[in-house]
């Protein structure tokens, strides 16, 4: 290979634009493409378009290398599954395992090879708009959904034509930016980047996830595109990844912002010399470092590296024996929103939705529950419910949630919009809105935020609801009438004015193509809510981020105002609803607490159960949550961290006996030593239904320290259930 050939596979360009797909793929792309001079493109998609572009690689390339085809496929391509951060509130890996494994059937039919999926940003800042993207706080929880994600994408043969190459994004600190600003510093201790930000991004690797992309923002000052410590060090040394890095958009170009370096060509060195294979959209390794790779050695064996890591991907792919595999317009026709996908969708938003509070026991309605007000225009925003990343999702095919209730309630049911997601409220719109309440049974509001007020580069510094949202809402639940909120949003929002006495409130997020149907089966009961919050709900801005696992301080927040603690004296020192919250129509009983062991040993186990009885009249899932505490250890440790999760459908009247097992070194952090250690000493466990809804407690020893190569929280608990 030429050093320009060379270079040309290290190329990503934009083939067009997240929403003008193909519309960069001009003749002088063809041409590029014929002179060796790219390697991928993004934002591009078509079984038939993409063959095109395919064949003129192969066959009039001198070197007749593939090209990788890649693009956001977030949360479905067409048939559009909840937002991320609603996958992730099914608290179940197997649907986050499904919606990636429908995306990448329906990607791949398209003639996509990659996805920049999934998003493993630990997020604790509700104010970040990138929230809505990734599975929440907890770096346990989001490693499990790190894992399923990668096997949902990837499959087991990534040389099958329906399996597509994931991304574990944005690696390094990029849910750390200041303040919840995007793109903003990651100013964080060590022991927060080993235990917090990274273990999803050690899981995702350690489950065979085929590419990294770089973080945007800087750690200490350290754009994370040359971050030799991180990339080099770290993930090429310690973790030994072989997978392929990709820059983030014109990140490296960027490093001229950061201030790292003056020229295109010196940004270009510092990205390649810290193992940035592959650049995206700034075309800086392709117009600019020609000269510098000739001149410097040491350049030139990064190149070398980062081309054979972009052509074992493509080797992965199977695209060196097979180039057009993933190009059959007839594949491509029949499996976009087949029913089988929209089945999928709907099972994974139903199973996405969150019973916040349930005070009166409103929900679930009757069959028949007299004349309906349907409020908000969330209800009827379609562009909305396919949410922020939708890839070819068309609002055309989305079921309303205004047109599954029309469908249901027929003349039962009276629609007003109210208000708008945003500007000014208009005094006549939320006047009809009232009325259409006062005349009503039952009012279903339907507010929150619209989905271009989460996502990138959306940022608030206000998680209150839109002033528009607020004002509706106040005025109709002023009308006195039973109120029903379903609230759409990408983020925690502080919940002002609708988390009053005796409210009903179930977050719906951002449910897909399915959203009507699926919102409607939870409203009425087909189906019990079982989801739970990823991310806690602070109660007001000024509570963020508010985390679960934080440290407990020398004065711990104390409810008691007169005592100086690590609290607000305006609010209480909990957040509104807490990591893990999530009600059901039925009800659960845990007991039978039993544990294998009192002493977890190195190259041992310990098994945690519990029987969980439904002892309510209906079928419902419960969340079983494991959280433990390390009470002394040489640092402090978080007063509280997930280590096992278990979604379980329990018929009414049942008992499912639920395990837990984990090795010692789940238990390790971050020492003072630079290693990660367990330290000898007593573990304190808790199981419940919620972080804040402990039901059962224990505790055991490790008698002696281990020594581990990963942080705890990204290793896997086996889960086992007995009763089924
Ligand atoms: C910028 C975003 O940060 C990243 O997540 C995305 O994959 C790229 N743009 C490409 O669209």
């Amino acid at each position: 290979m030429t050093t320009a050939e060379k270079l040309g596979q290290l190329n990503q360009m934009a083939g067009g634009r997240q929403i003008a797909l193909n519309s960069r793929i001009n003749e002088a792309e063809y041409d590029r493409v014929r002179a060796g001079g790219v390697g991928s493109y993004l934002h591009v998609a078509g079984a038939e378009f993409l063959a095109e572009l395919q064949r003129v690689a192969v066959e009039e390339s001198r070197l007749g290398i593939p090209l990788l085809f890649a693009m956001d496929v977030v949360h479905g391509y067409r048939t559009m599954f909840p937002v991320p951060l609603g996958i992730a509130a099914t608290f179940d890996p197997a649907d986050a395992e499904l919606a990636a494994r429908v995306a990448a059937v329906e990607a791949t039919s398209a003639g996509l090879h990659w996805t920049f999926a999934p998003m493993i940003d630990i997020a604790r800042d509700a104010r970040w708009g990138r929230i809505v993207e990734g599975a929440g706080e907890e770096p346990f929880f989001v490693s499990a959904m790190a894992r399923a994600q990668v096997r949902g994408y990837q499959g087991t043969d990534l040389s099958h034509s329906d399996t597509i190459l994931a991304t574990a994004k944005h690696f390094g600190a990029y849910g750390a930016g200041a303040g919840g600003r995007d793109y903003d510093s990651a100013d964080i201790s060590e022991r927060t980047l080993y235990e917090v930000y990274l273990p999803p991004f050690w899981a995702a690797a350690d489950e065979g996830a085929g590419s990294f992309m770089v973080a945007f923002n800087d750690i200490g000052g350290v754009p994370t595109t040359a971050n030799r410590a991180l990339l080099n060090d770290l993930l090429r040394g310690s973790w030994d990844y072989q997978g392929l890095v990709v820059s983030d958009w014109n990140s490296v170009l960027e490093l001229i912002n950061h201030g790292v370096v003056e020229t295109r060509a010196e940004a270009g060195a510092l990205a390649l010399l810290a193992s940035v294979d592959m650049e995206m959209t700034s075309g800086i390794y392709a117009a600019d470092m020609a000269e510098a790779v000739e001149a410097s050695p040491e350049i030139q064996v990064a190149v070398d590296a980062s081309v054979l890591r972009v052509l074992m991907a493509k080797e992965r792919l199977g695209l060196f024996d097979a180039p057009l595999a993933y190009n059959d317009p007839a594949r491509e026709a029949a499996v976009m929103l087949s029913p089988e996908h929209r089945a999928a969708a709907r099972q994974v938003a139903e199973r996405s939705m969150v019973l916040l509070r349930n005070d009166t026991g409103l929900l679930p309605l009757a069959d028949a529950p007299g004349r309906v007000a349907l409020i908000g225009a969330l209800a009827d925003d379609a562009r909305s419910m396919i949410g922020s990343w939708k890839a070819q999702g068309q609002p055309e095919d989305v079921t309303t949630l205004l047109a599954t209730l029309q469908e249901r309630l027929g003349d039962n049911l009276v629609y007003e919009p109210g208000a708008g997601t945003r500007g000014e409220a208009d005094p006549e719109a939320i006047a009809r809105a009232v009325r259409a309440a006062e005349s009503a049974d039952l009012v279903i509001l339907v507010t929150g935020e619209d989905y271009n007020l989460s996502g990138e580069a959306r940022s608030r510094s206000d998680i209150a609801l839109p002033a528009p949202q607020q004002e509706l809402a106040r005025a109709i639940l002023a009308t006195g009438k039973p109120v029903v909120t379903v609230l759409m949003t990408g983020r925690p929002l502080d919940l002002e004015p609708l988390d009053a006495d005796d409210a009903t409130i179930l977050v719906a997020w951002f449910p897909g193509t399915e959203t009507g149907p699926a919102i409607a089966n939870v409203l009425f009961g087909d189906v019990s809510p079982g989801g739970r919050l990823p991310a806690s709900f602070p109660r007001r801005t000024g509570q963020a981020p508010y985390f679960m696992g934080h440290y407990p301080t020398g004065r711990p927040a104390d409810p008691d105002l007169s005592k100086d603690s690590a609290r607000y004296m305006d609010i209480p020192i909990t957040p509104a609803y807490a990591f893990g919250h999530g009600l059901s129509y039925a009800s659960f009983e845990y007991s039978g607490l039993n544990q294998s062991t009192d002493e977890l040993v190195q190259g041992g186990t310990i098994t945690i159960s519990a029987d969980i009885t439904n002892t309510s009249g209906i079928d419902a899932d419960e969340v079983v949550q494991l959280y433990v505490r390390d009470p002394v250890a040489q640092v402090a440790r978080p007063v509280q961290e997930m280590r096992g999760f278990s979604r379980v459908t329990i018929p009414a009247g049942e008992t499912r006996r639920v395990a837990f097992t984990l090795l010692p070194e789940q238990f390790a952090y971050f020492a003072p030593s630079g290693r990660f250690e367990a330290d000898a000493g007593r573990i304190d466990f808790r199981i419940g239904s919620s972080s804040d809804d402990i039901r059962l407690t224990g505790s055991f020893d490790l008698p002696a320290s281990v020594i581990a190569d990963a942080p705890g929280a990204a290793l896997v608990t086996r889960v086992e259930i007995e009763g089924e």
